[in-house]
């Protein structure tokens, strides 16, 4: 048991892993899942807000029609973190994913980075994806006569791109549409969510339907004048021109946001290194096919500039004309649907990153209480759930997806980088699947976050010069808040530092075994 025991200095401390791995041999999982449940189940992850919302702003802010490059480019840099990503969780196969990657490979205080990086991968992607779900579900009560008042349905703050620098104005309304969609989520994950794992794989096929449908009958209300000039020359700042396709990649880098959840099911995988890279890359390559077309058709039907908005797909379809309101209300509909399930999903996720965390001593105990009779972490749950709704509530779209893309290019940087320190560290270790390309795909990996990460941070950066410390503002505190929780809880009770091992935690799975739970893979699909 000597190869289990924890290595390094305190910050750095390590699970060993034959610790990781005994600890998913303990899973009992059965390995039920082939190449196409896995690319299913990633398309039902990734596909949500980024697509159904963002592209419309990226379009409109920064890119023009050239946002079809951006897919391209944002797709590029996903792809070589996806290999990363197979190669460790063929090694790992566990749910806690890159949070255990980290622990096993970088040390502690890089897993706890890497779990804080986390809550803004499926926490604040949560609140992100709730606010293009309350812009889509207002659109849709509105072809119904339903007008809410503006105030229920805006974040306290707005945001504007000026010159390629996005700019805050605040004191409008509160975002309470958004937030009680994400407390309506919040009591059924408090419930216990098993039972919709049906209805999930439903609304997986409904939302690549609408996208499929949206494609077939645009095609034919394309204008090519629409797309000249296909890159609008630069308005200064980050708004046009080329530096405007890079910062519009690192918009809809959200709209890939999910493929990674693929990793976490490698526990359950029949043969994870032909099935992880055909999972991960496969519904990569889908996505991104899917989504150049999306772009190509939005931007073919409606000039770039007007489909900033909350609902840019339906606003195409408004552009077909009253004759087709039926089919706007269809791809509303599908979009509700198909935004609901990211929103659980992510929710979802969030509650059992943290209860990983709480598990490991880095969170307090309560994330990791379970309901006596739902069996469910239902203290974290709705302190999560509440946080979340708040984040909703006050904060416009695009800072929160922004935050999002900023933290998971951070993510996807640690992971390819915990590829390289294996790879050094443990060469002759057994890797059911290694990446291709030596040691480049993860340097290509951490240089592809890196231009994700750049002009989000130059956003930031010139907002503050210009007088708008809103954005960084609200990151710093993010860190700071982090580091204290750190510092003052997990680096005295973390369990690994006083040689405690995991304890058996009532059978409860982690975030990409839940995940899989809800779309209902590893239970049904043979
Ligand atoms: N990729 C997911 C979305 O676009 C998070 O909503």
């Amino acid at each position: 048991m000597d190869a289990m025991r924890p290595r390094g200095p305190r910050l750095l401390i390590r699970k060993s892993i034959e610790q990781v791995q005994f600890e998913c041999g303990n899973q009992h999982l059965k390995r039920t899942l082939g190449p196409v449940n896995l690319v299913f189940f990633g398309i039902g992850c990734i596909i949500g807000a980024g697509i159904y919302v963002m592209t419309g702003n990226a379009a409109a802010d920064y890119a023009g029609p050239a946002v079809m490059l951006s897919f391209v480019i944002a797709g590029l840099a996903c792809a070589f973190a996806g290999f990363c990503y197979a190669e460790l969780a063929s090694c790992m196969p566990v749910a806690g994913s890159a949070y255990t990657y980290s622990y096993t490979t970088l040390g502690e205080v890089f897993a706890w980075i890497m779990g804080w990086l986390l809550v803004l991968e499926y926490g604040v992607a949560a609140a992100t994806v709730a606010a293009g779900w309350s812009g889509n579900v207002t659109s849709l009560l509105g072809n119904f006569g339903v007008h809410l008042p503006a105030f229920t349905t805006t974040a306290f703050l707005q945001a504007s791109s000026v010159h390629g620098i996005t700019e805050f104005t605040g004191g409008h309304g509160l975002n309470l549409l958004g937030a009680a969609g994400i407390m309506a989520i919040t009591l059924l994950l408090v419930l216990g969510v098993s039972e919709s794992a049906k209805v999930n794989n439903v609304i997986v096929v409904v939302k690549v339907g609408v996208l499929l449908a949206f494609i077939a009958v645009g095609i034919f209300f394309i204008h090519p004048a629409n797309w000249h000039p296909f890159i609008p020359k630069s308005e200064g700042g980050l708004k046009y021109g080329t530096a405007g396709i890079f910062r519009a990649a690192s918009t809809i880098f959200f709209a890939y946001v999910g493929f990674e959840a693929v990793s976490t099911a490698a526990a359950e995988a029949k043969n994870p290194a032909r099935d992880m890279p055909i999972g991960i890359l496969g519904s990569l390559f889908v996505c991104t096919l899917l989504y150049i077309v999306v772009a190509a058709v939005l931007t073919g039907m409606v000039p770039f500039r007007k489909l900033g908005g909350p609902a840019p797909i339906a606003l195409a379809v408004n552009y077909m004309g009253p004759a087709y309101d039926w089919f706007a209300v269809c791809i509303k509909i599908g979009a509700v649907a198909g935004l609901t399930s990211v929103m659980l999903i992510l929710t979802y996720g969030q509650t059992r990153i943290f209860f990983s965390m709480a598990r490991d001593g880095l969170l307090p105990k309560m994330f990791s209480t379970l309901h006596p009779r739902f069996r469910t972490p239902w203290i974290g749950t709705l302190l999560l759930g509440s946080a979340i709704a708040v984040a909703t509530a006050l904060l416009p779209i695009d800072i929160l997806g922004n935050l999002v893309s900023l933290g998971t290019a951070v993510a996807f940087a640690i992971v390819c980088i915990s590829v390289l320190w294996l790879r050094a560290k443990a060469p002759d270790m057994h890797r059911p699947y290694t990446a291709p390309g030596g040691i480049w795909t993860p340097i290509l990996g951490i240089i592809g976050s890196l231009v994700m990460a750049a002009p989000l941070l130059a956003d930031i950066i010139l907002s503050a010069v210009h007088g708008d410390v809103i954005p960084a503002s609200i990151l710093g505190s993010y860190i700071a808040i982090g580091a204290v929780i750190y510092i003052g809880y997990g680096l005295r009770h973390s369990r690994l530092a006083q040689g405690l091992g995991q304890r058996d935690v009532d059978g409860i799975p982690g975030p990409g075994a839940l995940q899989a739970e809800l779309h209902g893979i590893g239970k049904d699909h043979a």
